[in-house]
Order: structure tokens, then C-alpha cells, then sequence
């Protein structure tokens, strides 16, 4: 099979790690790629926003299939334009990447088919949003949603913070914001394949959002994860499966926008169970690379066999080994990060044992690797507990020589802490 991978993080290096080692690949295509992508597909120069465009390429290289890793194209309503052009994709469409892209829509259907999450209002008026928050009082949380979209998500301690939140997110003419209950527990990603009717339980991670050391400072898109997440017993799995993955698919195959891709399932466990914080519609990053890390299916098999509709008979199985992921970003991250400082070792790191680097935003200088973005690297490694993963990441982390890069050095610290206290 000719397969096109669209996306250049580390997700999408991962994703093409995987999808070379299946013996169905023919030629593996990625745009726009990145340099560590590049060592495992044929970088092409296409505009991804440019639907057209990538019609165009799928029909003169005989894609089969084109997989999709970043959320914007689907909202963008790639996954329709290509199918309306006769090509298969891995992705949902526009109607059903609503999951993701509105906030509001999936409050909306958890409401109509009783799916636990955090308890809500919608609004468009300032006036009325800043009157519920005075009325349920602190902790509380703040998501823009509509235009806003990009202010994201602020989860206030006190009345005046979400205040300002809401003021923040209702600026424009437009906009909207969700204004919900705090949910107390720990987090935890699950992801779950969809061809349409029928959902899998596809992996379970955590994420460690926040930029600095003991889960402090700005939010980031995530500086580390590992997989499995111990919170994630298979009774929980089989609970949310239950409670929150089998009304979500019904639910949107009644509403006319089966979902099929990937279903990130961003979870809070509380003492009353799963609850839902929020879905994405594409792999978790930097969650995907320890999930393909731990894979041991082929990875194109089962892609295809959710376009085709054939996950009721489709089983995954992992390694019994842990993966655990450490992103190193550039000094800035998660503001204006610094690019073009040069990255070595990266050879180095990978010489050792069990240890992957996936490469998210870097670029190629003269022959030389450089920072171009603001995650860049994502140092990976397995091991037979989350403690013996992280010791092995960190040992590469530190040969890895890029004074301008930094990352936290307490990934994992949750199941570690877990792992020690059980002996
Ligand atoms: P989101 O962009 O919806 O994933 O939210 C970003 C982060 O805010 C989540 O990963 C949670 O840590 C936190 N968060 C979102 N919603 C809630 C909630 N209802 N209660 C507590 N924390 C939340
Ligand atoms: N790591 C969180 C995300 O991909 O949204």
C-alpha cells in the first residue's frame, strides 16, 4: 500500500516509525514532515490546508490511504473533501471532528445521552456568564469555545479570576464559552479506534500539561507522558467504554456524523467514577509515541481496518512493557521558544538500549540538526516498570548535548511514586 501521513510533530514521526515497519507498506509519503519523519517516509511539498491540492498527489501516487495526525485539517473537513475524491482516510469528517473543534457540541451530547462529565452553561452574553460564576462560586472553569477558540481553558481558584476568563474569552462579537463544574481526581488519556459503529479501547497514557516541575506554571501541549496509566484498571476501561466511548458513537451515528479515527478521551477519575474533561479527534502528542512504542500489532492493519468498518473483529495487543516519553523544548517554550541552536547526540541517545527519539520540531542547517520550533525533541525509551522507562529516558535525555533545550525531570513522577510505594 502507498500510504500519506499528514502532520510534522512528534506524533506524526511516531505514527511513520510504525506505519514503515508494516510489511503491507509499499512507499510511505509525509507532508510536511520533519527531519526525523524524513528518515522514514518521502517528504513531499504539498500545502496541507490545500485539500485540492492533496487530491491531486493522492491520485498521481496511487495513495491507498492518507492518515491524518493533526486535529486542524479535520476540522477543516480534509477527511470529507478527500472521500468526496474517491480517496481513503484515516481521520473523521468535518461534522463528527466537531468533538473536538466545539466544546459547546460535545457539552451538548453528553447532556442528551447522559455522559458523566462536569456539570455546565453555555453562554454568548458576558453579563449572564459572569452572574452564574458569582452564584456557583470557586473552583470553577472557564473554556473559551466558537470564535474565542485558542484562549483555551482556565480552571479558577477564585470568583475574580474566572471573572477576567470570561471577560477574556467573550471579546468578540461571536464568541462563546462553556463555564463548568471543577472535577476533582486524577487525569488520565484513553484512546479508543472508531470505524463509524464500533469503538476499541486503543491505549491509556498520562500527560504532564503544565510546563514546569511538579505540575507548575503555564500549560504547554505536554512535556512528557507514559503509557499505561495505572488509574486506567480494566474495569475502569471497561466503565468508561460503557459510560462515556458506547453513547458518545451512538450518539453521533443518531445525529447523522458516525465517528471514525482515533477518539481521545481525555478523562478525570473521581470517586464517582470516569468523567468526561474533553475529547480531541486525533492522537494524543506526545501520548502517541509511547503508545506506538508499546504496540505490537501492526499499525497499518489496523488503521485499515477502521476505514473499512471491521473493528468488531479486530483485537490489539500490547507489550507488557512501559513506555515513557520526556519532550525536550526550546528555551522560550511555551512562549516564543528559540530556534536554530544545533542538537547532537541525538545518536547517541538512540545507541542506548529500549531508547527512540522522536523529533517534533526541529530542521536541518547545513547537514546539521537545529531547534525549530517549540517541543523538539521527544526522548523515549521502555522498560519492565514506568521507574526502570524513566531512569532509561533520562540517561538519554543526557547525552542528548542542546544547552538552548530544557525539559522537566520529573516525568513520570505519579506511577514512579505509585511503583515505589508498592515495592
Ligand atoms: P482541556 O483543554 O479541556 O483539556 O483542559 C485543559 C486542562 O484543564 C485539563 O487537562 C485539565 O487539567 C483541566 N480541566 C479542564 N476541565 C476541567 C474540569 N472540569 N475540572 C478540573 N480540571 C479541568
Ligand atoms: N498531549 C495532549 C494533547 O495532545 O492534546
Amino acid at each position: 500500500m502507498n500510504v500519506l501521513l499528514l502532520g510534522s510533530g512528534g506524533r506524526e514521526h511516531a505514527l511513520a516509525w510504525k506505519l514503515a515497519a508494516s510489511p503491507l507498506l509499499t512507499t510511505l509519503y509525509a507532508a510536511p514532515g520533519n527531519p526525523g519523519i524524513a528518515e522514514e517516509a518521502t517528504i513531499v511539498a504539498l500545502d496541507i490546508a490545500d485539500h485540492g491540492a492533496v487530491a491531486v498527489f493522492c491520485r498521481e501516487k496511487k495513495i491507498d490511504l492518507v492518515v491524518v495526525g493533526p486535529e486542524a485539517p479535520l476540522v477543516a473537513g480534509i477527511a470529507d473533501d478527500l472521500v468526496a475524491a474517491g480517496i481513503r482516510v484515516f481521520g473523521p469528517s468535518k461534522a463528527a471532528a466537531q468533538l473536538e473543534g466545539s466544546k459547546g457540541f460535545t457539552k451538548d451530547l453528553c447532556a442528551e445521552f447522559s455522559i458523566p462529565t462536569a456539570a455546565y452553561r453555555r453562554f454568548a452574553d458576558a453579563a449572564a456568564a459572569r452572574a452564574y460564576v458569582k452564584e456557583q462560586g470557586a473552583p470553577i472553569v472557564v473554556k473559551a469555545d466558537g470564535l474565542a477558540a485558542g484562549k483555551g481553558v482556565t480552571v479558577a481558584t477564585s470568583v475574580d479570576e474566572a471573572l477576567s476568563a470570561i471577560d477574556a474569552c467573550l471579546d468578540e462579537d461571536g464568541a462563546e464559552v462553556v463555564v463548568e463544574g471543577f472535577l476533582e481526581g486524577e487525569e488520565a488519556s484513553f484512546f479508543c479506534l472508531c470505524d463509524g459503529r464500533t469503538a476499541i479501547p486503543f491505549g491509556t497514557a498520562q500527560d504532564h500539561k503544565r510546563v514546569g516541575e511538579g505540575d507548575t506554571g503555564p500549560n504547554t501541549g505536554g512535556m512528557g507522558a507514559y503509557s499505561p496509566a495505572p488509574v486506567m484498571t480494566p474495569e475502569m476501561v471497561d466503565r468508561t467504554m460503557r459510560e462515556i466511548v458506547e453513547p458518545t458513537m451512538k450518539g453521533m451515528a443518531a445525529r447523522g456524523m458516525p465517528f471514525s479515527g482515533v477518539l481521545f478521551v481525555g478523562l478525570m477519575i473521581t470517586d464517582n467514577g470516569p468523567q468526561l474533561i474533553e475529547y480531541n479527534v486525533r492522537f494524543g502528542d506526545p501520548e502517541c509515541q509511547v503508545l506506538m512504542m508499546r504496540l505490537k500489532d501492526d499499525l497499518l492493519v489496523l488503521l485499515n481496518a477502521a476505514v473499512d468498518g471491521q473493528l468488531a473483529h479486530t483485537s490489539v495487543r500490547w507489550s507488557d512493557d512501559a513506555a515513557l516519553t520526556v519532550v525536550m523544548a526550546a528555551n522560550g517554550y511555551p512562549g516564543v521558544p528559540e530556534k536554530g541552536s544545533a542538537i547532537r547526540g541525538v545518536d547517541k541517545a538512540e545507541a542506548i538500549e529500549g531508547v527512540k527519539v522522536f523529533q517534533a520540531g526541529t530542521a536541518m542547517n547545513a547537514g546539521a540538526l537545529v531547534a525549530n520550533g517549540g517541543r523538539v525533541l521527544n526522548v523515549t525509551a521502555t522498560g519492565a516498570s514506568v521507574s526502570d522507562a524513566q531512569t532509561k529516558a533520562y540517561e538519554a535525555v543526557d547525552v542528548i548535548d542542546w544547552p538552548q533545550g530544557f525539559c522537566r525531570r520529573d516525568i513520570g513522577w505519579r506511577a514512579v511514586a505509585r511503583e515505589t510505594a508498592e515495592g
